[in-house]
């Protein structure tokens, strides 16, 4: 069996990982208190003692607009924290498999971004993200990065608890409908990765991997409230309204209008098409929510 090391394990995406890899890996997971990505002698030590097989990095200064206002710490965490953790996997021979973010790209193009898109992000936890991206890969050349988008699942609340429960409390609710992405389930990235593990000799780079099609905010948040109407949940909203980025002045990181991810790449690598983002929310509502 597989010893398999996940960092950010009480993360959303970690969580997840930790309990659907349980049965088939020997899973090891570290959370923020006991391993700090801000600590890179703490890494070496607790890593450096460790026999594994594989590391997948989900830990991360997540919060963009946080990021904007502490940039050293966005920089510590994201660029430099995954260049030592590369490198410590290139010195175990271990696959080194990191989380990264559609967040790279500046939402200028209106088709889905590809591996070969120059990543050009337009807030520090993108301009953080990519460093990382970077930094791993020199580490590391055997390095993967997969930068997936719109995460949600059952461990951590996201955007669609969010708009259910906006939907639950009141009759008019809003989402942004001028910026779009994929939804992607952590459940459904669980499966998707496993592949990759093995692949260490044919995979290596940047992978983007994300659930399929393409959504605005409003269209994923009326698409949670349709499967919750649809299982019999109270919900006082029937439609969700349309806003604008433009409108959310609370923002302070700027956020890529567009940001899909085309998984053109994994499928052909695999032979694995993710499937729709809506069967994967649908599944996610009828299963998690109540
Ligand atoms: N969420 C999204 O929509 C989204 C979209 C695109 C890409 N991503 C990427 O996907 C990955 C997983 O995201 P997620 O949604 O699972 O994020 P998350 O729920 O915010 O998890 C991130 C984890 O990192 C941990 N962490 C933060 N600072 C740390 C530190 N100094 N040392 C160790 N651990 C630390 C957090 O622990 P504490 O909470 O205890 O601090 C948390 O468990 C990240 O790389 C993220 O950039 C996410």
């Amino acid at each position: 069996m597989k010893r398999v090391v996940i960092v950010g394990a009480r993360g959303r995406l970690g969580s997840a990982l930790m309990r659907e890899y349980a049965n088939e890996f020997d899973v090891v997971g570290f959370n923020h208190a006991q391993l700090d990505l801000g600590k890179p002698d703490q890494m070496r030590t607790t890593l450096g003692a460790l026999q594994f097989d594989a590391l997948i990095n989900t830990a991360a200064q997540t919060n963009v607009d946080r990021c904007e206002t502490h940039q050293k710490e966005a920089f510590a965490l994201n660029a430099e924290a995954p260049r030592v953790l590369a490198e410590i996997c290139a010195g175990t021979q271990a696959r080194f498999i990191h989380i990264s973010t559609d967040y790279v790209f500046d939402g200028e193009k209106r088709e889905p971004y590809t591996e070969e898109d120059e990543a050009e992000p337009i807030s520090v936890y993108g301009e953080s993200k990519r460093e990382g991206e970077g930094r791993a890969l020199e580490a590391n050349g055997s390095a993967l990065i997969v930068r997936v988008s719109w995460v949600f699942g059952p461990d951590r609340p996201s955007f669609v608890d969010w708009a259910i429960d906006q939907a639950r409390e009141r009759e008019n609710v809003k989402a942004i409908a001028d910026k779009w992405a994929t939804p992607t389930y952590t459940l459904d990235l669980a499966k998707l990765l496993k592949p990759l593990f093995a692949k260490q000799k044919q995979v290596s780079g940047i992978l983007h991997l994300a659930n399929s099609g393409e959504c605005s905010w409003q269209e994923y948040a009326q698409c949670a409230l349709d499967c919750c109407r649809a299982k019999g949940m109270p919900m006082k909203a029937r439609t969700i309204d349309a806003s604008s980025l433009a409108e959310m002045k609370s923002f302070i990181a700027k956020r890529p209008a567009y940001s899909v991810l085309s998984s053109g790449k994994y499928q052909a690598l695999t032979g694995e098409k993710p499937r729709p983002w809506q069967e994967a929310v649908a599944e996610f509502v009828r299963e998690h929510k109540n």
